[in-house]
């Protein structure tokens, strides 16, 4: 296992956002959480990725308790995030929005770096046409993908998605989603966190339902999209 979850709570103020969530994530798999619009989504990243305290409850990394570990030395760890709504820095070129994933990592000048430039480049060859471009002035699609390949740059073995698809082109959804397919064939752990519920489930190995900042349902992605309560709630079907 690779990420052990155990009765995560978290609080903004004297509010909980979560109030004891449980999800576990093997290596090598593509797992979701699925959630309505203030459900406590991003709060779970954040508690992963270290931006936000728990107030109860533990994070196991990879057999390490990471629980009250810094942002930065979990990034260290292989924890990476692509935060919603984009999260880049807008004055700053492509190029430099990209270095800025790898600002954690030692070996940030060594030909490593090349390779994982190179890489990403590969999954995104937009990017390399736009390498100069200042990030502002990209598409949202463009932005995505950044976003995204900026996490890359950290070399994470967890790679911790907040709502790739939000404010995206059907056409695009369905490329970022197939892109994250890859990344994932290519050895990276993925949590995707959507309210797009269909192409998350449809490329999900698992899937967590949250509801109000509790897990009301898990099990497998392609069972979950067959699921008649999870159509009704999620996927616009009555
Ligand atoms: N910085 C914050 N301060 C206070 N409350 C917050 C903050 N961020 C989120 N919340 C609250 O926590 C709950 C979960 O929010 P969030 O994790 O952003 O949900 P989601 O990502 O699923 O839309 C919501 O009720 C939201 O209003
Ligand atoms: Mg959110």
């Amino acid at each position: 296992m690779l990420l052990e979850i155990t009765d995560l709570a978290v609080a903004y103020g004297r509010i909980e956002a979560l109030h004891g969530i449980s999800i576990q994530v093997d290596a090598g798999e593509i797992v979701t959480l699925i959630g309505a619009n203030g459900a406590g989504k991003s709060t779970t990243m954040r508690a992963i990725s270290g931006l936000r305290p728990a107030s109860r409850g533990s994070i196991i990394f990879d057999g390490e308790d990471i629980t009250n570990l810094r942002a930065d030395l979990r990034v260290t760890r292989g924890i990476s995030q692509a935060p919603e709504g984009r999260g880049i820095f807008p004055g700053m070129s492509v190029m430099e929005n990209l270095d800025m994933g790898t600002y954690a990592r030692k070996d940030r000048r060594s030909p490593a770096r090349d390779a994982d430039l190179e890489r990403v480049f590969a999954l995104f060859p937009r990017l390399k046409e736009r390498r100069t471009q200042v990030a502002g002035t990209m598409s949202g699609g463009e932005q995505q993908m950044l976003t995204i390949g900026r996490a890359l740059m950290a070399r994470p073995r967890l790679l911790l998605l907040d709502e790739p698809s939000m404010g995206l082109a059907p056409m695009l959804i369905q490329q970022i989603f197939s892109i994250i397919k890859e990344i994932n064939a290519q050895g990276i752990t993925v949590l995707v966190v959507e309210q797009n519920a269909q192409q998350a489930l449809s490329i999900a190995d698992r899937a967590y339902i949250l509801e109000t900042g509790s897990i009301v349902k898990s099990g497998q992605g392609r069972d979950m999209l067959g699921d008649p309560a999870i159509k009704a709630a999620y996927l616009g079907v009555a």
